[in-house]
């Protein structure tokens, strides 16, 4: 047997060595985490004038990094708007009522995605050496797994964000015409949407809206 075969099964059985240790674990999220990334977290709008370091802005992707995508595909790129030139420099692009909460934040991501993430698939997904070739000639599907993937991951990095003790404030008030002209002029990234990121200042939001029940959007068949 070569090497690379040998070496590929030694990872093969690191890897379900893990899965079953963390399965054997029966580790459930206790209550307080959940309330943290999700049942009790808030969409927020206005911003403590405290920053946000860089270590955990890549502690931060290090987590949303690990969410499945379809064929390991991570289209997702990002942007962290953090300067205020770059800041005045989207603060066009926005929806008005969006302006403020955008300059206010510390760091706003733009979440992205690379059109030609498929270029990628030979490293990223070695198991089927040809992956490319079904996006190459076809930007309608590369268009689908672009959009649908960097959405996921953009998901990814709200919860990575909670986990990690920042408060979000994601936007899709804006026009990507502009933001894509701005930043991505000549490359191949598009943008998806916003993320507002910082510590809260949580006079700002308000009550709760309303959410669908079980029964109203499930179905088990
Ligand atoms: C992708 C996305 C885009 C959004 N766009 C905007 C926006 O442009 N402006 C805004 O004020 N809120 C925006 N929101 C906030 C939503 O209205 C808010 O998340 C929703 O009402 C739930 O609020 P909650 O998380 O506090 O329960 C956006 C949220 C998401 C997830």
């Amino acid at each position: 047997m070569n090497q690379a075969v040998t070496d590929n099964e030694a990872l093969d059985a690191e890897a379900r060595g893990v899965a079953q240790a963390l399965q054997d674990a029966q580790i459930m999220v206790d209550q307080d985490t959940m309330r943290l990334i999700l049942t009790e977290a808030r969409t927020h709008y206005g911003w403590k004038e405290r920053d946000v370091s860089e270590e955990t802005l890549r502690e931060l992707y290090d987590i949303a990094k690990m969410g499945p995508t379809s064929m390991n595909q991570q289209p997702m790129r990002i942007i962290f708007v953090r300067s205020q030139e770059a800041k005045d420099r989207l603060a066009p692009c926005l929806m008005p009522p969006n302006v403020p909460k955008m300059q206010a934040a510390p760091v706003t991501a733009i979440i992205a995605y690379d059109q030609n993430f498929w270029e990628e698939l030979p490293k990223l997904f070695p198991p089927n050496p040809n992956a490319s070739d079904i996006f190459r000639n076809n930007s309608t599907a590369a268009q689908i797994n672009a959009f649908r993937n960097s959405t996921l991951q953009g998901a990814y990095v709200m919860i990575a964000a909670r986990a990690v003790g920042l408060d979000v404030g994601a936007m899709s008030g804006f026009d990507n015409a502009k933001v894509d002209e701005e930043f991505f002029h000549g490359t191949s990234l598009k943008s998806n949407f916003l993320m507002n990121l910082g510590y809260a200042d949580t006079t700002k939001i308000f009550r709760r809206l309303p959410r669908f029940e079980f029964e109203d959007v499930c179905q088990t068949i």
